[in-house]
C-alpha cells in the first residue's frame, strides 16, 4: 500500500479497492436487441462494452470487479470465463493473436457476481453489492457507459481518499437534456475540477434542475450508502435510485458518512443503452483503431458527401 496516500488518507477509512459493475437492467431502449442479449454485451467494434468498463477499473487499479447480474445475463458470465475449446481450437491453428484476444477478457480482472433478482432500479443493485463489499469504500462503474479513460476515475478515487464521504462524476448537458440525467446542485472548491454537492435531483424538469451539471455512470461510494438505500422508497420510475440515496448523504454531516463531492469531467462519454449513442460510440471507436480507420475514414467521408446530397 502507498504510504504517502496513506497518510492522507481521513482516519477510519480505507482504499478502495473494489468495483461494482451494476449491468441487470432490463434495456428497454435497445429492444428488441436486448431480449436475449444484454445490452452490455452489444460490441464496440469487437469487444463487449463492459470488457471496456471492466478494463477501466483494472485501469484505476481496482482488480476486484463484482458484477451485479440478473435474467438472460449468462453470456456477461461466459465472456469472461476461460473457453477451453475456443482456445484449443485456435492454439491448434497457431493463431496466437485471437487467442491473445480471447484471453484477455478472462486474465483481465478478479470477477465476481451476484444477481439481482427482480431490477428494482440503480439504487437497489448497488445494495446487492453489500456483502462482497462491506464497510469499504467502493467504486461504481455502469456497465454500459463508457469513458474514454481512467483518468476521471482515478481523480474521483483521489479525491475520496483526501476528503472521505462519496463523489460522483459530473458532466455539463444541454438544459434540454437534464431531465434525462440526475442533476447536482454544486459549490466550487479551491480545486477547479471538483465541487462540494450541495443536492442531488434525479431527472429534474429543466426549471427545477439545480444545474445543468449531470451525474454520469462513475461513482465512488462510501459504505454509509447501503444504509441510507435501505431506507430508500422507490422514487422515480418506481424504481430504488442511487441518486436519492446519494442526496440524503449530501445532507449528513462528515461525520456520519454525510458530504458528496463532485469531479467535473469535460471529455467524451458515451451511454451505449441508447441507440444513437451506440452508433456514435461504434463510429468514433472504430475510427481510433489504426487497423480500421484507413478503410472507414474515406467511406465515412463520402457517406456523408452522399447524405448531403441527397
Ligand atoms: P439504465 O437505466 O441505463 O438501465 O441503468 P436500464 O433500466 O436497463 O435501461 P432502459 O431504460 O430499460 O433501457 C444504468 C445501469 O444500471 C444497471 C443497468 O444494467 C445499466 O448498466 N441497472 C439498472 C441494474 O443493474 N439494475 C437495475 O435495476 C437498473
Amino acid at each position: 500500500m502507498n504510504d504517502s496516500i496513506d497518510q492522507k488518507r481521513p482516519s477510519g477509512s480505507a482504499a478502495v479497492t473494489k468495483a461494482v459493475v451494476p449491468a441487470a437492467g432490463l434495456g428497454t431502449r435497445f429492444l428488441p436487441a436486448t431480449k436475449a442479449t444484454p445490452k452490455e454485451m452489444l460490441p464496440i467494434v469487437d469487444k463487449p462494452a463492459i470488457q471496456y468498463v471492466v478494463e477501466e477499473a483494472v485501469a484505476a487499479d481496482l482488480q476486484d470487479v463484482l458484477m451485479i447480474t440478473g435474467r438472460s445475463k449468462r453470456s456477461i458470465e461466459d465472456h469472461f470465463d476461460r473457453a477451453y475449446e475456443l482456445e484449443e481450437a485456435l492454439e491448434a491453428k497457431g493463431d496466437d493473436a485471437r487467442l491473445r484476444s480471447v484471453r484477455e477478457s478472462s486474465d483481465l480482472a478478479q470477477v465476481h457476481y451476484v444477481r439481482q433478482g427482480e431490477p428494482r432500479g440503480l439504487g437497489h443493485a448497488v445494495l446487492c453489492a453489500e456483502a462482497h463489499v462491506g464497510d469499504n469504500p467502493f467504486a461504481v462503474l455502469l456497465g454500459d457507459d463508457l469513458i474514454e479513460s481512467a483518468d476521471l476515475l482515478r481523480r474521483m478515487i483521489e479525491v475520496r481518499e483526501r476528503h472521505g464521504g462519496s463523489v460522483v462524476a459530473l458532466m455539463e448537458v444541454e438544459p434540454e437534456q437534464v431531465s434525462l440525467y440526475g442533476c447536482a446542485g454544486i459549490e466550487p472548491t479551491d480545486e477547479d475540477d471538483v465541487v462540494t454537492v450541495t443536492d442531488l435531483v434525479e431527472k429534474p424538469a429543466p426549471e427545477q434542475a439545480p444545474s445543468r451539471w449531470a451525474i454520469i455512470g462513475r461513482y465512488v461510494c462510501d459504505p454509509e450508502v447501503f444504509p441510507v438505500l435501505h431506507e430508500t422508497p422507490p422514487g422515480r420510475g418506481g424504481e430504488i435510485q442511487l441518486t436519492d440515496a446519494l442526496r440524503e448523504l449530501a445532507k449528513r454531516d462528515p461525520e456520519d458518512g454525510g458530504t458528496v463531492h463532485g469531479v467535473l469531467f469535460r471529455g467524451s462519454r458515451y451511454d451505449t443503452g441508447n441507440k444513437a449513442d451506440y452508433i456514435r460510440t461504434v463510429v468514433d471507436f472504430a475510427c481510433r483503431r489504426p487497423d480500421l480507420a484507413e478503410e472507414l475514414l474515406p467511406w465515412l467521408r463520402g457517406f456523408v458527401d452522399r447524405a448531403q446530397r441527397s
